[in-house]
This record gives C-alpha cells, structure tokens and sequence, in this order.
C-alpha cells in the first residue's frame, strides 16, 4: 500500500548572514533541499556536524525563516499559512530536543508540566486519564513520575516523560533533533525503539536527526546524507547504508568506529586550495575530499537516481 505524504519540503535554502555592514559573510547553510515524509514513517536526515539538519528541522517547526523554499504540510506551504492555521500544525508537528535535563526546570515536580499540558489542551476531570494513556505509550504510568524531580530520573527516563508530553497534543509527526546523543548509550537503543513502537501503534512519523548512523539503520524507513547544506544521498535505509553510491556516504559509514583502530579514517582529509574553493561555489562540495573526484565535478551536479536511490554525484552523469 502506498502511504500518503505527510510533509513535502520543497527546495529549502537559508543563507545566513554574519558579520558588519562591511564586512558580510554569508553562510549556504542549507541549499536547495527537497524531501518528504510520509505518513507512519521514520525519516533521518544524517551527516556531520554543520551540515545543515538542525535548520532544516528549526524551520520545519517554525522556529526559523527560510531564505526560499516551502514546508507543505498536509497540503498546505506552512510557511504562509495564517496565524490560525499555523497554531493547529504547530499542534500536530511536535519537537523532541536533544537535551531532556533542559527541557524540565530542576525545581519543578515533571508531573506538573505534564497535567498544564494536558489542561491547556481542554482537559479537565479527565486529565489524570489523558495523561496516563500518554505515559503509557512511553511505557511510564503515573505513578512512576508523580511527585518526582527531574533529578529524580535517568536521561533515557525524562527523555520518554519528554515524548509523552508531545504525545498529548495527538502529534502526526515528531521532529526529533538529536534526541538521543545526551542519554547514556545503553538506553539509546531504547528511545529509538519508542519511535518505531509509536510509528506502529498510533502511525507517528518522525523526523529523526542524528550522526549516529547505527541507530538510524535500525530505525528508520528512508534517509537522507547531508553534506555541507546538501542532500547527497537519499533512498531506503538499507540501500544507502548497505550499499552507499555516494563517496561521502561511503566515507560516513566506513567512520563508525569499529573494533579494529586500524580500520578508522584511513582516508586523508585534504586542506581545500583556493581554487578548488571557489569551484565548490558552483561545483561539488566533496570535491576536495573524494577520491573519485574528476574534472566534471567542478561543474553543478544533478541529482541521478542510481539503484533506486537519489545521488547527487557525478560518477553516476
Ligand atoms: N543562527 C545562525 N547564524 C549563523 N550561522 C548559523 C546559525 N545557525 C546555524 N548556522 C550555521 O549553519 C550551518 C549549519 O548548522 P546546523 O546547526 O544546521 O548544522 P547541524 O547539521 O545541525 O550540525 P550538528 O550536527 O553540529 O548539530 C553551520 O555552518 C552553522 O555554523
Ligand atoms: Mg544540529
């Protein structure tokens, strides 16, 4: 069965600006960005630090202006909607953030941010029940979080208490910015399995953000490799990450520490000249670290689709 898309990102850019009236530098933090997510799907954007999947998600949640492009929500560029409309997807897209310590005031029983929650949604002698269906979901009750601190729980813990308090407001999809990176890893595993249960059972479709390509094999349906604000690859899990096409793809997953030292970063990392600087204004981005690269690299590249799967590489032209 075919799902229905859910949220369509068009051809999203944002340039940032820093710097003086007279000396103005501008960043290409994301550019030229399409993808979509359907409906009960799990769909990673991964790649380094800096690539841009933080300001794709920020802008998805409304917390940041494009340059140019469109978010289209079930149909609608939430970009221009109306303030009206804009309150009720703010409801039905969610965010998880990557700090759950943060997310809660240290002096503050977690039960109370949940029960304001669920009254500022239009609960009332009910809301004990809405809450603990929430929790539930989480595999938490009330009773484990009722008259508790933060300080009371593990990161894993307050990060599902987190989750469930996104849940009372009946998400569709959550977008969940690193959501992991601060719990310990032996409850990684756990939290991304809470995605994939809630994808099952109330059909949730999550945005996951990670550089742990790992957890994003195991969990996710599709993703997307960024590089330096571009999608370089992006097709089914398995494929990309089993059999990646793009060098930088195949850069990435061969960067999963593995048990032998000898086998991590064997490639080197080149200092870009000048010259090949400014061909990367027009050219691929990964020019100054591919092995593969040739001379029509230094030229704009279309994405291709090659074995089912987009990528945006010239090896494939
Ligand atoms: N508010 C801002 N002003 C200026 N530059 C910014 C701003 N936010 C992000 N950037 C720049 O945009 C680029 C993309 O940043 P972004 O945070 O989206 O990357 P990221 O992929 O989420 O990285 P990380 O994995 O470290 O979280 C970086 O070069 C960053 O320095
Ligand atoms: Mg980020």
């Amino acid at each position: 069965m075919n799902k229905e898309i859910l949220l369509r990102v068009e051809n999203l850019t944002k340039i940032f600006t820093l710097g003086s009236m007279f000396s103005r530098v501008k960043i290409s933090a994301v550019n030229n960005v399409s993808f979509n997510i359907k409906e009960s799907e799990i769909f990673t954007l991964a790649g380094e630090s800096g690539s841009g999947k933080t300001t794709v998600a920020k802008i998805i949640l409304g917390f940041l202006e494009p340059t140019s492009g469109k978010i289209i929500y079930k149909g609608k560029n939430i970009i221009e909607s109306q303030k009206e409309d804009k309150k009720s997807i703010r409801k039905e897209v969610q965010a998880v953030f990557q700090n759950p310590f943060e997310t809660f005031n240290p002096l503050r029983m977690v039960h109370n941010y949940l029960v304001e929650t669920a009254k500022n949604l239009g609960a009332n002698s009910n809301y004990q029940e809405v809450i603990e269906n929430a929790l539930n979901l989480v595999g938490l009750t009330w009773n484990d979080v009722v008259n508790k601190y933060p300080s009371e729980f593990s990161g894993g813990q307050l990060q599902r208490i987190s989750i469930a308090r996104s849940l009372l407001t009946n998400p569709t999809l959550l977008v969940a910015d690193e959501p992991v990176s601060m719990v310990d890893a032996s409850l990684r595993m756990s939290i991304v399995n809470l995605f994939a249960k809630l994808k099952k059972e109330i059909g949730l479709s999550v945005l996951y953000i990670t550089h742990d390509l790992a957890t994003a094999y195991y969990v996710s349906d599709r993703i997307a490799i960024m590089f330096r604000g571009e999608i370089v690859e992006m097709g089914s899990v398995d494929k990309v990450l089993t059999d990646p096409k793009h060098p930088y793809t195949m850069l990435l997953k061969e960067s999963i520490p593995e048990p032998d030292p000898k086998k991590k970063w064997t490639k080197d990392i080149k200092i870009l000249t000048l010259e090949e600087e400014e061909y990367q204004m027009k050219g691929c981005k990964f020019i100054s670290r591919c092995p593969y690269r040739m001379d029509k690299c230094k030229n704009p590249v279309p994405d291709v689709e090659v074995d089912g799967r987009i990528v945006k590489c010239c090896l494939y032209t």
